[in-house]
């Protein structure tokens, strides 16, 4: 066994590979060791001298292969070098289009290790922030950045090229980079201490942060995976995050119940509940909705409820008296017969979607009861936006429209449900829309034969969409 003691960089690799590839020293005899030093980790700034023409290879490698060779060597894994050479052996030992072979060990480690050095290049990109200092030579711009891999150099030309006009330095633990406005310099890494702290720079960053922050479009997840939690603590507006995004839910509805809910045409409400992103903000904007009178009389808004990734949605009227007292739909009498027919059907409540065309229960006193009245047309247009992002972020397979305002929200014009019922057609909220009756006028049937029968048609509807 060898052991190679290279600096750990793209040009002691390369020029140690070759060597050990001159001499034919298959992969499995050598041990790859990384020498200490603080030697540029590329050669992309300097030349290196031409290699000898005795311990030039006589093999070709793939260009391609080169360049991924620079950027895996970016990569802080101590065993890309060996995995590197493995793969260059490989290549120039009778496998030429190895890197073709996806899903070949080595090369999937490889492009697994140049994807990170990607994103991290990408990373350093989005999240240098720059403050200025008072330098003997006049303003400077210094940025503090804490890379995962050694991408300082790769990432360098990007950062001449975006700042030429200004004279900066990027300090990282590993590498420092510097440009004076007309040449590029490079040095050892530094701790955290010696980048300058917060500066007017920082408020500004700031004050522009939240003002761009729109609460409607908060993807947590897509902004956490773009922004990971790692690059917080070195962007100024990053401090701003935690109470941007638990105000978040609360703006968004802020905005709506604001001029848009009371006085905004339906669309622009529509437009904007379309773009909140993730369900909860959804539901807790719908929480204080106050679009149309209904929320006056109502416990509280009835949100759907169900898996995001349902393939069946179903689509009611509006809460009844127990849905509007426990905050869930369907969970009456008409939410136990329906739960009763889907079973029939073949069809597991709960993995369907369950909502209403209209969140607020509408009902007028009769004694101490409270009387369900079926909701204006008003009242459902008002609502529609909140159903209609439902179903955006539901994307079903199937919507089952029970009863006519369901189907009639849906459809956007009169229905004849008794008419057009078990009919399954295609439409913008899924591929198989279903037109069927409405529990609750099972319920209202007072001729046990005659409700069994209209029972055993709800169930055969329900089958259709199987
Ligand atoms: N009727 C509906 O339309 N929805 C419910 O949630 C309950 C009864």
């Amino acid at each position: 066994m060898i052991t190679l003691t290279v600096p750990p960089t793209f040009a002691g690799w390369r020029s140690a590979a070759r060597k050990a590839l001159q001499e034919g020293i298959p992969p499995g005899e050598i041990l790859w060791e990384e020498a200490g030093g603080d030697a540029p980790l590329l050669d992309l700034f300097t030349l290196e001298p031409a290699l000898p023409a005795s311990i030039q290879s006589p093999v070709r490698v793939p260009p391609a292969f080169m360049e991924l060779a620079k950027r895996v060597a970016c990569h802080r894994a101590p065993t890309r070098w060996a995995i590197l050479y493995r793969a260059l052996w490989r290549i120039t030992h009778g496998e030429p289009h190895l890197l073709d072979v996806f899903v070949d060990s080595d090369v999937h480690q490889l492009m697994g290790m140049d994807k990170a050095v990607r994103r991290d290049v990408h990373k350093m990109r989005a999240f240098v922030r720059f403050r200025e200092v008072t330098h003997p030579e006049g303003v400077w711009s210094v940025a503090w950045f804490e890379p995962a891999h050694l991408i300082v150099e790769l990432n360098a030309s990007f950062f001449v090229d975006r700042f030429a006009g200004m004279r900066w330095s990027i300090l990282t633990p590993d590498r420092c980079v510097h440009w004076d406005g007309e040449s590029l310099g490079f040095s050892p890494g530094v701790d955290r201490s010696a980048a300058p702290g917060e500066d007017a720079v920082e408020d500004l960053w700031r004050t522009y942060y939240s003002h761009i922050f729109n609460p409607a479009r908060v993807k947590i997840h897509a902004m956490q995976a773009e922004m990971p939690k790692h690059y917080w603590k070195n962007l100024p507006e990053a401090a701003l995050i935690p109470d941007l995004l638990r105000a978040a839910p609360g703006r968004v509805a802020e905005m709506l119940s604001r001029s848009l809910i009371k006085s905004a045409p339906a669309e622009s409400r529509e437009t904007i509940i379309s773009e909140v992103a993730d369900w909860e903000s959804l539901k807790e904007s719908a929480s204080t909705c106050q679009a149309c009178p209904l929320y006056k009389n109502a416990t509280q808004t009835v949100f759907g409820e169900g898996p995001r990734s349902a393939r069946i949605v179903l689509l009611g009227e509006q809460p009844g008296d127990q849905e509007d007292i426990q905050g869930r739909p369907f969970v009456g009498p008409a939410g136990q017969l329906l739960d009763r027919a889907l079973t029939e059907a073949g069809i597991d409540r709960k993995e369907c979607y369950v909502t209403n065309s209209v969140k607020h229960f509408k009902w007028e006193p009769r004694g101490k009861r409270r009387i369900h009245e079926k909701p204006n047309k008003t009242e459902v247009s008002a609502c529609k936006p909140w159903w209609k992002a439902e179903l955006a972020l539901v994307r079903p397979s199937v919507l089952i429209c029970l009863g006519a305002t369901a189907a009639q929200t849906v459809f956007d014009r009169d229905v004849r449900v008794l008419a057009e019922r078990g009919t399954v057609v295609e439409t913008v909220h899924a591929a198989k829309t279903l037109i069927t009756v409405h529990p609750s006028s099972l319920l209202r049937i007072s001729d046990p034969e005659q409700r069994e029968h209209a029972y055993r048609r709800f169930v055969e509807d329900l089958t259709l969409v199987l």
